[in-house]
């Protein structure tokens, strides 16, 4: 049994990861500050402590095998109007947190890196190798993050895994997306079959794919958790490892529309918008890293399968 820091435990991803290392017999302690996260999101069993990660210091100490950093600001256009915001917490609260660890002597860590690293990419299946080019602060601050690791790493003898997630979807038993403003494409068209939206706009549908909208790379959360537990095995000190998780196969927006209209037998209205500016035609990984260094291997790819338990946590939490 291990004892885990989970910051932002309270949120969409990390009370899933959570869930499946208390599953796993292990000990987790969640550091977050409530902002966009929700306390009864927290896993039973697991303890919470209401506070920010710049104060990780009053909370870390040696009894801690490792980190797991979910804790971030994620919306991309909330990035744009308001930067400062993006560098203070992701970049700066990062900072602090790296900073406790190694003054507490915890000298493992798995952040939650992102797609948005790379921008807009020119190529098919996006490597590690791929350039990062992001195209918004959100990105852009995940990106430093990603640097100052490094640096831990050689610096220190951190041992670091960083997972850059593609669109993460679907949800874990009583584990979902619940986000204020909702910006991802699943449960918005979901909001629309509960009625709680009139119609899902489809940003452009002239693009070079085979329906003319975009594709994007879904990935279950719970596939994702197990990822996050092979990271904790495979971790190795003095090394920065990085992983893009994803499906290595897309679906385009008007499959997950319709995909929802079959799962729910709800009618769903769309309307085609102007498309948005900086929205790549196709994001998919190639997650062949994932798998070659983690083992890990996707099981809940099927876009069936991932609607289904997203609608059915979205029902549960409908008022
Ligand atoms: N959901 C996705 O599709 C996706 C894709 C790529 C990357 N990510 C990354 O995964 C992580 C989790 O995403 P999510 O969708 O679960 O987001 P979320 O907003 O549901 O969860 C983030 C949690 O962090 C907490 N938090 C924020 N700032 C904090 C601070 N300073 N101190 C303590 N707690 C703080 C929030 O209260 C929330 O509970 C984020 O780092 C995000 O950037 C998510």
């Amino acid at each position: 049994m291990s004892k885990y820091l989970v910051t932002g435990g309270a949120g969409y991803v990390g009370s899933v990861v959570a869930a499946h290392l208390l599953e796993a017999g292990h000990e987790v302690t969640v550091l977050d500050n409530l902002s966009t996260g929700f306390g009864e999101g927290v896993p039973a069993g697991a303890t919470l402590i209401n506070g920010r990660i710049q104060d990780a210091a009053e909370y870390l100490d040696p009894s801690f095998d490792a980190v797991l950093h979910f804790a971030a600001s994620s919306q991309v256009g909330e990035s744009v109007t308001n930067p400062g915001k993006y560098w203070d917490n992701n970049v700066g609260g990062t900072l602090a947190l790296l900073t406790a660890m190694r003054g507490a002597g915890v000298r493992k860590l798995v952040f939650s890196s992102t797609a948005a690293t790379y921008g807009e990419p020119t190529e098919g299946l996006l490597t590690e190798a791929s350039v990062t080019a992001p195209t918004n602060p959100y990105g852009a601050s995940k990106l430093a993050v990603d640097h100052m690791i490094a640096g831990e790493c050689v610096a220190h003898g951190l041992a670091a895994v960083s997972l850059r997630y593609f669109n993460v979807a679907g949800a874990y038993g009583e584990f979902g997306e619940r986000h204020d403003p909702e910006t991802h494409l699943i449960p918005l068209v979901l909001q629309v079959a509960l009625g709680q939206r009139e119609s899902i706009s489809v940003f452009g549908d002239d693009y070079p794919t085979p329906d003319g909208t975009c594709v994007r790379d879904y990935i279950h959360v719970a596939d994702l958790a197990q990822a996050h537990l092979s990271a904790l095995r495979v971790a190795t000190e003095g090394e920065h490892l990085i992983c893009n998780l994803g499906n290595g196969s897309g679906f385009s927006v008007r499959e997950v529309i319709e995909t929802v209209r079959k799962v729910t037998g709800r009618e769903i209205p769309e309307i085609v918008a102007p498309r948005r500016p900086g929205d790549p035609a196709v994001l998919v990984a190639s997650a062949r890293t994932a798998h070659e260094r983690l083992g890990w291997t996707p099981t809940r790819s099927d876009l069936t399968g991932i609607v289904t338990d997203a609608w059915n946590f979205a029902r549960g939490h409908h008022s």
